[in-house]
């Protein structure tokens, strides 16, 4: 396998990724490389039409302010966000979304993605800033555009990208495998926008065997993107922060619709409703606790403290909501039109989005009208959209940063040639699909004039790209020079398959780092302890065999989760306070501290040392 082809490509612009961020980029940048005589080449590990976190298809568009409506601004958008994250956000860069995502939004439906309208011919609202759509298709309408702005020529499809090509610390290219061939890829480019997504599955999921691999957050996202920006020493936020989101249990039907457009309520065992009764729960949490709607996290929480007092199966109650709306419209005739329509909509809200859910409503001879469902809080989840942040630290736009915040071009990081956006970008949450799009796309017009401003050709070296390809095709050698050793490929004492390594990575994480099983909650000593086992964990990664390219992609793809692991428990060991119950709790600093840790948590892996450095930042607020 050492002597697998190698094909090298040449490109302006590289974007990695598949998903919204690089489509959006895609659009954009070509656009601006076609007036500059550019190139722009896309590459994703799977296929543009069904990547990335959309793929299964939304219901919903959750980010539109809905500026040119009068009825939003986007600083109401920016203190929404700054609430939901319990005061820890780059405002600049939310503004900076939030101003161009109903543009973004504008072009999804001249793509052709239907958007609820009412009877007026208005966007059908889900809450204030959501939009329901029929968006089974979504992901292959954005994708569509993309593909006709880049041409077919310039999209590499099922390569896997494994890591940055660096020229010192300038960011020259990427390189990977293709997941079909055995063909080892060399991109050089002279700036790279990092697309590809956030990680799941670093935790242990709540499904461990009988339905292993269904997660809130696609399976394939893997924890790429952090990986890239932290090898090639790029400075990252928010590692701290993972998301948990509260889903119908089981298949991780989205909540949204229930909660804000059908306006449900949740109820324990007992029938207790956990918003109203542990209302006085959110006194500490204060300032954050007292505002609307209450921070995502903190509607968690105090369903998990339902949960942690045994007051169990927590219950959205759809049959409730449903009789309630349908007894509004009139006399029993339109009541029982309405419940009609209102199952319709129920159903087609999983359809659209997360079949599987559907599919254990018929499964459980569920009618949304008759009974309710169960929901439960996810396992974590890192990602730097919807309610997460973790990503990569970049630069914000020149006309709204503070200039602490400011380094040349909008959304790249601190390495130079590196640009993020999506759920690889840090600090920035409530960016969702819509969000996302149109940070790529303020992100890949950025690296274009990155690239006409540093238009000199890169430096390549071939020791570090001979380096890095022995490397990378390691554990395909590993599998030929000892899968004989035993008969049952997977038990061997000279290697570690990459399913059983992710378990032992799930297990640590679940145990020492507040997974679904330690009830979400942490401590120093806990967190030590975890950091230990992480290390032995690396060591054994140069172990790892590969039967198959497609083996050799989940060995790579446990190396990212084992990365963006390590950022996260050195971030949540750094922060000496509980900011965000509902997300994890650290048993030994149980409360927010305001005077000292209302910061940033960020750091950064230093290449030429082998060493970490986890530092915090100031919070600069733009919007009062
Ligand atoms: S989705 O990603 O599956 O569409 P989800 O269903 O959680 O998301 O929620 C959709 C949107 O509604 C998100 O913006 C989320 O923050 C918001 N949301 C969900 N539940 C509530 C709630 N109880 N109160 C306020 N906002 C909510």
């Amino acid at each position: 396998m050492a002597d697998m082809k190698t094909e090298v490509v040449e490109t302006d612009l590289l974007i990695v990724g598949g998903g919204m961020a690089a489509c959006g980029a895609a659009v954009e940048a070509a656009y601006w490389a076609k007036q500059h005589g550019l190139k722009v080449t896309l590459v994703d590990k799977a296929a543009v039409d069904r990547s990335g976190a959309v793929a299964m298809g939304l219901s919903a568009i959750n980010q539109y302010v809905g500026i040119k409506d009068g009825k939003n601004t986007v600083e109401d958008y920016v203190k929404y966000v700054r609430s939901d994250l319990m005061g820890i956000t780059r405002e600049d860069l939310v503004y900076n979304i939030a101003r161009h995502v109903d543009s973004t939004v504008h072009l999804f439906e001249k793509w052709g993605l239907p958007i609820w309208k009412d009877a007026e011919g208005n966007y059908v609202h889900e809450g204030r800033w959501q939009l329901m759509i029929n968006g089974e298709s979504y992901k292959v309408v954005v994708a569509e555009a993309a593909k006709n702005a880049l041409g077919a020529e310039n999209i590499y499809e099922r390569i896997f990208i494994v890591g940055p090509l660096m020229d010192g610390d300038v960011c020259v290219g990427a390189v990977g495998f293709s997941v079909r061939e055995e063909k080892f890829y060399i991109f050089k480019a002279k700036a790279v926008l990092v697309a590809m997504g956030g990680a799941v599955h670093v935790f242990k999921p709540r499904s461990s065997g009988e339905g292993l691999g269904r997660a809130w957050y696609p399976p394939w996202n893997s924890g790429s993107s952090a990986y890239f920006t932290l090898k090639a020493g790029a400075e990252m936020t928010c590692q701290e922060v993972r998301f948990i989101p509260v889903r119908f249990k089981d298949a991780y039907g989205p909540v949204g619709a229930w909660f804000l457009l059908f306006k449900s309520r949740a109820t324990n065992g007992m029938g207790g409703d956990y918003m109203a009764e542990r209302r006085d729960e959110l006194e500490k949490w204060v300032p954050y606790g007292k505002v609307k709607p209450v921070p995502a996290n903190l509607r968690n929480w105090l369903m998990m403290l339902d949960v942690m007092d045994g007051k169990g199966p927590i219950y959205m109650r759809t049959e409730e909501a449903i009789n309630k709306i349908a007894s509004e419209s009139g006399d029993e005739k339109a009541a029982k039109k309405k419940i009609k329509e209102l199952e319709g909509e129920a159903w087609e809200d999983f359809l659209d989005m997360t079949i599987s859910q559907a599919i254990l409503w018929a499964g459980t001879n569920t009618a949304p009208e008759e009974k309710p469902s169960e929901i439960a809080a996810a396992e974590p989840y890192f990602i730097g959209s919807h309610s997460g942040a973790s990503g990569a630290w970049v630069s914000g736009p020149k006309d709204l940063a503070p200039q602490e915040y400011f380094w040349g071009y909008a959304n790249m990081s601190t390495v130079p040639g590196i640009f993020c956006a999506g759920d690889a970008s840090g600090a920035s949450s409530h960016k969702f699909s819509s969000g996302s799009h149109a940070e790529g796309r303020i992100a890949a017009k950025a690296a274009i004039d990155y690239i006409m401003d540093h238009p000199d050709s890169r430096k390549y070296d071939q020791r570090q790209i001979d380096a890095l390809k022995a490397e990378i095709l390691k554990p395909l050698e590993m599998f030929e020079q000892f899968g004989k050793a035993s008969t049952d490929p997977e038990m061997n004492p000279n290697y570690i398959k990459p399913k059983m390594f992710m378990f032992r990575l799930q297990k640590i994480m679940d145990e020492y780092a507040g997974g679904v099983s330690s009830q979400f909650k942490t401590s120093k000593a806990l967190l030590e302890k975890g950091l230990d086992l992480l290390q032995y964990l690396k060591e054994d990664s140069a172990k790892l065999a590969a039967e198959d390219l497609h083996e050799l992609m989940r060995c790579w793809e446990n190396i990212h989760r084992m990365w963006q692991a390590e950022a996260h428990v050195r971030a949540i060991l750094f922060r000496e306070e509980t900011r965000w119950p509902g997300y994890y709790f650290r048993a030994d600093k149980p409360s927010m501290d305001e005077k000292d840790w209302k910061v940033f948590v960020n750091m950064k892996w230093i290449p030429k040392d082998n060493k970490w450095e986890v530092f915090s930042k100031p919070i600069i607020s733009i919007v009062n």
